[in-house]
């Protein structure tokens, strides 16, 4: 099993290996102390028939109480009602702050029984039980959680770390393709930026079966993810190199009414700012062909169909934009990634370019 400690305002461990689900119990037993007697599992309603009951039965038998709630599945879901149906659940199962949230779940589940646990009583705990490939190598690690509002994506949250986290591969096997490439494009996003050994295992189609080469994938991105976080726990500088492609990416997903994933739209997201960066002359010129190759080997889009406009309006509801400027991320060469902050103006024809 590999162990990675993430040391932010609170450190805790990220546990990665097959089949983790059935001893959880245990695991949450080691890691939240002084323990708690309630627990309350949150997950969606396609996670809950393949493992909340493996997980419930493990919390039993170490001696929790617990408590579930389900919600439907889909990123639609991840706003402020949702959230208010969580917090009053937890108050009229009459948690504490002594109590315990666990989100068993992708990156929707996870952002937003952080963001409950973060406002519930004013915080109690939770830890993370990350279910598709894009949770365990991004969100369920560093502490941001969140949902959505009307005006753009992620937009109400806080900064609020889990006790655990519980990397489970086994559960990889039933998550479909599309899902599982949306997890491989952030684990590309994680190779450009700071880690070119990593990106040459994406030059042969990474699947759910190839369990050795996701735990070194996990492992690479969770520690790369730990360090960056351990500098930077609230973003206010080295922490931004982690939304490569993410500006671009959720003006896409913005624009599609999020039917384009967020994996896949960080994936267009990641191709339209390497090839502006290109046109400029700031990028080795290899990294944009390299880049487009790895992402269709590992079955993701590269392109959009939206107009220069339309990105370029859908891009300013981003959270990293001031009232004149905002900063965007790009890789100048294969491991590395820069920040730039750009006037609206100069965002506007960096956009064109990409065109
Ligand atoms: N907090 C952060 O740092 C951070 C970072 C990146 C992304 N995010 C957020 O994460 C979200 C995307 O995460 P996601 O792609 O995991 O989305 P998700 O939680 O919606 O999961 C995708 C789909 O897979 C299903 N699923 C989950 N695990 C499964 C499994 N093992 N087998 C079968 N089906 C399974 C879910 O029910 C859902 O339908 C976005 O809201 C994004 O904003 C947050």
């Amino acid at each position: 099993m590999k162990k990675i400690l993430v040391k932010a305002s609170k450190t805790y461990p990220v546990l990665i290996d097959t089949n983790l689900l059935g001893n959880c119990g245990n695991f949450i037993k080691e890691a939240v102390s002084p323990l708690p007697a309630k627990v309350a599992l949150f997950c969606d309603d396609k996670v809950e028939p393949l493992y909340a009951d493996t997980v419930e039965n493990s919390l039993k038998a170490s001696g929790f109480e617990t408590y579930r709630f389900i919600f439907k599945n889909g990123e639609e879901q991840k706003h402020i009602g949702t959230i208010t149906q969580m917090i009053e659940f937890l108050a009229q199962n009459d948690f504490t702050r002594k109590d315990l949230a666990v989100a068993l779940g992708g990156g929707v589940t996870g952002d937003m029984t952080g963001f409950s646990a973060a406002i519930f009583k004013r915080g109690i705990r939770f830890v993370q039980i990350p279910t598709t490939l894009l949770a365990m190598v991004d969100s369920s690690v560093g502490g941001k959680t969140g949902c959505n509002l009307s005006v753009g994506k992620n937009l109400a949250g806080a900064f609020y770390q889990p006790e655990l986290v519980l990397c489970d591969i086994s559960c990889l096997e039933t998550l479909d393709d599309k899902n599982f490439s949306c997890g491989i494009a952030e684990a590309i996003k994680t190779a450009v930026i700071q880690d070119a050994e990593l990106f040459d295992l994406f030059k042969k189609k990474v699947t759910s079966k190839d369990t050795e080469t996701l735990k070194e994938i996990i492992g690479r991105c969770v520690e790369i993810k730990a360090g960056v976080v351990a500098q930077d726990e609230k973003e206010s500088g080295l922490r931004q190199i982690l939304n490569f492609g993410h500006t671009i990416g959720h003006a896409i997903e913005k624009l599609s009414s999020y039917k384009t994933a967020h994996g896949e739209a960080v994936a267009i997201g990641m191709a339209v700012i390497t090839k502006a960066f290109t046109k400029l002359g700031k990028v080795n010129s290899a990294l944009y062909g390299d880049l487009i190759s790895v992402l269709e080997t590992n079955s993701l889009p590269v392109k959009h169909n939206y107009t220069k406009q339309e990105l370029f309006s859908a891009a300013l509801s981003d959270k990293k934009r001031s009232a004149d400027s905002i900063t965007v991320v790009y890789s100048p060469e294969l491991g590395k990634a820069e920040l730039l902050p750009l006037k609206l103006n100069e965002f506007e024809s960096l956009i064109a370019s990409s065109f």
